[in-house]
């Protein structure tokens, strides 16, 4: 129960709330959620098992585990590189996960200010505008968030995080509800319906398909040995195949609810659903402004937001302090605030990107576009590659037998998904997407 709760806890966060809704909205909807869909369970799956059974073998962290298994399987140390890509991948991920997260924390004190309460779409708009466009405002709430994640990795967590999960994820859900009650009666929840559940396959193209996808590992958390870390403290008779899918059915239900919850107020409101990362920032407080109580249930949402951001960046932060710890003999504490310190360094280049900067733009975009493509579309998908790999091609089929419990037809599907269907969709989408494979049915 307690790993359940420390994956789920990974797992919910800005990427079900924040991420989830803005990339549906710029990807054109119905047909980005159901290729999202479709790989959170083809590929999403059999993943994570790969990941918790690496990390419950290996009982390290990802680097020492994916060196020592390499090793012990009879192929090589140097799988300990696919650890260390996982470490930088969580690096730079925390880096921008930090500011966003940064936001709900000012947006938690604009709330219990009642800043929001009767704004209208325009002013809830100024309003965002203004906050971003200000560094010294983002950098500071960046601090403030890399500040408290610092204390609690440094102290090290785990009986507070299990406390907090077993609160967190239950209350965000209640209000969640609450909130789904306010945009069925607010009207055009048919419109939000529609949108996020009716694909239209014309206006999905293999960028979007390879958004969706790189969605579906960062939702997970899976891709970058935070799972594996955690897998490390796995009893060994807790069945991986229960655990994983229900921390994958919980992930899936909380982003379609923030979805149902925030499509028919961008239409409700005549918001644009393309809107980008300030979608959540548009439409929650606008929600909050007009209902009653709104002052109070706003505070409390944006709260227990920054309470699930800050599990997740626990387990953004995992891999690499436990790298620090166990490999370069650092203090918990020494290793905290080197690692929090780096990313929030270059947390700086995604805290410009929506004011001083945003008019520097290459190859995605600005520097938070690129860091967030690099991460979730390029790194997270590459680690699956060879998780999935190692752990159905290298690894021994009693190796990962014992893991899993066993030869049932479970197993069966665990290994054929993660030997052929998730390493082949994974590298096609991708190579796809990059344009690296000719686009043979249509002779061009
Ligand atoms: N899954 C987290 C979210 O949806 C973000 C995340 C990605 C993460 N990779 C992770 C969290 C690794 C913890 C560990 O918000």
């Amino acid at each position: 129960m307690a790993f359940i709760l420390a994956v789920t806890g990974s797992a919910v966060g800005l990427g079900n709330i924040w991420k989830f809704p803005y990339l549906a909205g710029v990807n054109g909807g119905g047909a980005f959620v159901l290729v999202y869909l479709l790989c959170v369970f083809a590929i999403g799956m059999p993943v994570m098992m790969s990941e918790i059974l690496i990390g419950r073998r290996g009982r390290r962290n990802p680097v020492a585990t994916m060196a020592l298994l390499g090793e012990e399987e009879g192929s090589t140390r140097h799988w300990r590189l696919v650890g260390g890509m996982g470490v930088l991948a969580g690096i730079l991920i925390l880096s921008y996960y930090s500011v966003i997260a940064g936001w709900t924390l000012a947006y938690t004190l604009k709330s219990a200010s009642g800043a929001f309460s009767g704004a209208s779409a325009d002013q809830v708009g100024a309003a965002f505008a203004a906050f971003t466009g200000d560094w010294r405002l983002v950098a500071l709430s960046h601090t403030g968030f890399m500040a408290i994640t610092i204390f609690i990795v440094a102290r090290g967590v785990e009986r507070g995080l299990e406390q907090a999960v077993r609160f967190l994820v239950p209350a965000l859900l209640v209000l969640l509800l609450a909130l789904l009650g306010y945009a069925i009666t607010s009207g055009h929840f048919v419109s939000g319906v529609a949108f996020l559940f009716t694909p239209d396959f014309d206006a999905l193209t293999w960028d979007s398909g390879l958004a969706a996808m790189g969605q579906a590992f960062f939702t997970l958390s899976i891709g970058m040995g935070a799972v594996m870390a955690y897998g490390a403290y796995l009893p060994a008779e807790t069945s991986i195949t229960g655990t994983s899918a229900a921390v994958v059915l919980a992930d899936t239900g909380i982003a379609l609810l923030a979805g149902l919850v925030i499509f028919p107020l961008v239409f409700a409101n005549a918001l644009n659903p393309g809107e980008g990362p300030g979608l959540v920032f548009f439409t929650l407080p606008l929600a909050f402004g007009q209902m009653p109580g709104g002052d109070f249930f706003g505070t409390i949402f944006f709260v227990l937001l920054v309470f699930a951001a800050w599990t997740s960046a626990i387990g953004l932060m995992e891999p690499a302090v436990a790298w620090l710890v166990e490999s370069f003999n650092r203090s918990r504490a020494q290793a905290a605030v080197m690692v929090g310190g780096l990313i929030w360094a270059v947390g700086f280049g995604t805290v410009l990107s929506f004011n001083l900067l945003d008019d520097l733009r290459f190859y995605k975009g600005t520097i938070f576009d690129n860091v967030d493509h690099l991460t979730s579309n390029v790194m997270l998908p590459l680690g699956g590659v060879f998780i999935t790999v190692f752990a159905a091609w290298v690894m021994c089929r009693n190796s990962t037998a014992e893991e899993l419990h066993g030869a049932g037809t479970m197993y069966r599907i665990w290994r054929f998904t993660a030997r052929y269907v998730a390493p082949v969709a994974i590298l096609f989408v991708f190579l796809k997407a990059v344009g690296l494979l000719p686009d043979l049915t249509a002779g061009g």
